[in-house]
């Protein structure tokens, strides 16, 4: 019989984490693998021993990227790659790659590093990127998931005072689209197929994540929000992706960002539609 693991971050106080490694657990044993769900700190990364019980894959579902690269080394298959997981857990770093392959998106200007106990506030490179951008805009740190590290910057005051406070941290600032405040579509994506979608949109906050007070409904997706989140979850090199569409001018789909383990608890109560069964359906098929 085959196994995998579904390895998720035991650290995280959410039962989000556990619900969604339940989830592709129970997926696992309906396709007939028996699935033996990890916290990251379960899996000793002690280099001197060798892997006891090493399962047939791996379904990623922390950011823990030592930990998946690590396993990866080890020539175990896991999902997504950890390069994948990396790249998509540094907004900075996805953002470069979404760019190189064209994908639309707002208008977006890495930070550069700044060490926490320098400034570059009089150099006049914050100035420069008022002028590009304009107020109010956005301000979204490398690391951060459900909109907790996404803020909106409405004056100057508010601007200087993130930038000094994120000296240190990755972070990018960007274009705010005003016509997708408060709505943004999420796309969850496997294997280059659109699975399932659902459309969220918030009455109190700019963000339109569920755990920050969105509601989420279905949606029928147009042609080009297919093929754009299509191409994004590709330009990531993302087998397993939930992908965040926003709306520009004329509703034309813009990409937000792209999740390498994207929730699928809230799709699949909004859908019906069980990534996790399409998940194991793919990595099987790529198995065997
Ligand atoms: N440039 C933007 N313009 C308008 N709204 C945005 C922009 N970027 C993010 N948002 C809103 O904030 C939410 C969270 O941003 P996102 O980049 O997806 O970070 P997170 O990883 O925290 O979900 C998005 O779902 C969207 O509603
Ligand atoms: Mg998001």
């Amino acid at each position: 019989m085959r196994s995998c693991w579904v390895i998720y971050n035991g650290s995280l106080l959410s039962d989000k984490f556990k619900d969604q490694a339940v989830l592709v657990g129970e997926a696992a044993e309906r396709a007939g693998i028996r699935a033996v769900l990890k916290k990251n700190y379960e899996v000793m990364i002690d280099l001197a021993s060798p892997i006891t019980a090493r399962p047939d894959f791996v379904v990623f579902l922390d950011k823990d990227i030592l930990l998946a690269s690590y396993l990866k080394q080890n020539g175990i298959p896991v999902f997504n790659d950890p390069e994948v997981i990396e790249t998509c857990d540094n907004k900075a770093k996805q953002y470069i790659k979404l760019a190189k392959a064209g994908i639309p998106m707002p208008a977006t200007i890495i930070a550069p590093k700044v060490y926490p106990n320098f400034t570059i506030r009089q150099s006049g490179y914050y100035e420069t990127v008022l002028e590009h951008l304009g107020l109010p805009l956005i301000i979204k740190e490398g690391h951060g998931s459900f909109g907790m590290k996404v803020y909106l910057i409405e004056t100057e005051e508010d601007f200087y005072a993130k930038v000094e406070e994120l000296r240190g941290i990755d972070y990018v600032f960007q274009q705010f689209i005003a016509s997708s405040r408060g709505r943004d579509v999420r796309v969850n994506i496997v294997g280059g197929e659109i699975v399932a979608a659902m459309y969220r949109s918030s009455e109190t906050d700019f963000r339109a994540n569920i755990t920050n007070g969105g509601v989420a409904s279905i949606i029928e997706l147009t042609e080009e929000q297919k093929t754009i989140a299509l191409q994004a979850a590709e330009a990531v090199g993302a087998e397993f992706a939930g992908v965040d569409l926003l709306f520009g001018e004329n509703e034309n789909p813009l990409v937000c960002e792209v999740n390498a383990a994207a929730h699928i608890r809230n799709i699949y109560n909004v859908t019906g539609i069980n990534v996790a069964d399409k998940m194991i359906e793919y990595i099987v098929g790529k198995l065997t």
